[in-house]
């Protein structure tokens, strides 16, 4: 099959790695045009890359038809620059938050419905390795039932994120993964936030989510951490497991004898720890490649658009619930 012709829109932070990393998938894709309205970033993509440069998202589209778009523009601007692809006949790639409230991701997804195209959300973590080990562990049944999650994203602001808050930014990232792992949804969340630095958004927030068929989570993102930290522990009947998103290490601590009384667990106590071992992948290539292929066979989207505006009513509710300081339901997801 001949390579699908692709552009990226935004060439900052993040579009400069789909930039690269697209430009080394020649036998799957061929980058023909990048967009930014940033001189500088736009000549160096281009140059990197041998893709066409234009400073407007809408002339690239009109000029050049991309059969693929990755989306990597501030958050705030991707629902109208994703419509736009989509309409312009693309299938999208849109990085995560698929956009910055839930009600813009659904009518993008009944627009990418409407128009037969593949809208996908960059909800990058699902494609690192360890985590990806850990849902094939936690499918298994190995751990037994999961009772709760904690996730901690934490370390310095990035300056160059203004236009949305750590819910939005970070948090979005660990409520994909942990509805990806437990296959479950969220029913209610509360969560306290606040601003330490100077921007419009919160920069420290601390959540918990009660999903529909029991486990517990606890979220911390905040921008105020001089030391960077994204992990993940899951506590199981059978042990916990701990995942360090950055190194890509996924550990489990059995649990040794939880000696049954009437069919109840009655005590833990510490057993063996395993390091299982897993080879290092980028999860951006794994992501792309995974879009790739499924725009190449027809779908459907590795991580789909549905997904992208659940992270989004659930990041809605939290900021809901800190705002108001009250607990929030949220009502049943709708149907895929
Ligand atoms: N998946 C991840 O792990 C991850 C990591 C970082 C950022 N992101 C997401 O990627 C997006 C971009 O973040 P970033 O850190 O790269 O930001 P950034 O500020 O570094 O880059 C954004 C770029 O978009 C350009 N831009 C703005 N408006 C545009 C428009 N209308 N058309 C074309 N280009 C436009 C800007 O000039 C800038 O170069 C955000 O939504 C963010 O949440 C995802």
């Amino acid at each position: 099959m001949a390579p699908l012709r692709a552009a990226v829109i935004g060439l900052g932070s993040m579009g400069a790695n789909h930039v690269r990393v697209l430009a080394d998938m020649p036998e799957l894709v061929e980058l023909a045009a990048v967009a930014d309205p940033d001189e500088a970033r736009l000549r160096q993509a281009a140059r990197r890359s041998g893709a066409l440069p234009y400073r407007d998202a809408a002339e690239l589209l009109e000029a050049v038809r991309p059969e693929i778009v990755t989306i990597c523009t501030p958050t705030r601007t991707h629902a109208a620059i994703a419509e736009l692809a989509l309409r312009s006949g693309a299938h999208v790639l849109v990085e995560k938050p698929i956009a910055a409230s839930a009600e813009d991701a659904e009518r993008l997804a009944a627009l990418a419905a409407a128009e037969g195209r593949l809208l996908a959300v960059g909800h990058i973590e699902r494609f690192n390795p360890a985590v990806a080990e850990l849902a094939r562990r936690l499918g298994s049944g190995e751990g037994g039932r999961i009772l709760q999650v904690h996730a901690r994203r934490v370390g310095p602001f990035p300056h160059r994120i203004r236009d949305v808050g750590v819910i939005h930014d970070l948090a979005t990232h660990d409520i994909d993964v942990l509805r990806f792992l437990l296959g479950d949804d969220v029913e209610r969340v509360y969560a306290e936030a606040q601003r330490h630095i100077a921007t419009e958004h919160d920069d420290l927030f601390v959540g918990v989510l009660h999903f529909r068929r029991g486990p517990i989570a606890l979220l911390e993102a905040n921008w105020l951490t001089p030391a960077k930290e994204r992990s993940l522990r899951v506590l199981c009947e059978r042990g916990m497991y701990t995942v360090d998103y950055l190194a890509q290490t996924l550990t489990f601590y059995e649990n040794h004898a939880a000696v049954a009384r009437e069919g109840q667990p009655a005590s833990v106590t510490e057993g063996p720890m395993t390091r299982y071992p897993i080879p290092y992948r980028e999860p951006l290539r794994a992501e792309l490649e995974a879009f790739v292929g499924a725009v190449a066979e027809g779908g459907p989207p590795p991580v789909s658009a549905a997904d992208g505006v659940e992270a989004l009513r659930i990041a809605d509710a939290l900021a809901r619930s800190a705002a108001v300081g009250q607990p929030v339901t949220l009502a049943a997801a709708p149907a895929p």
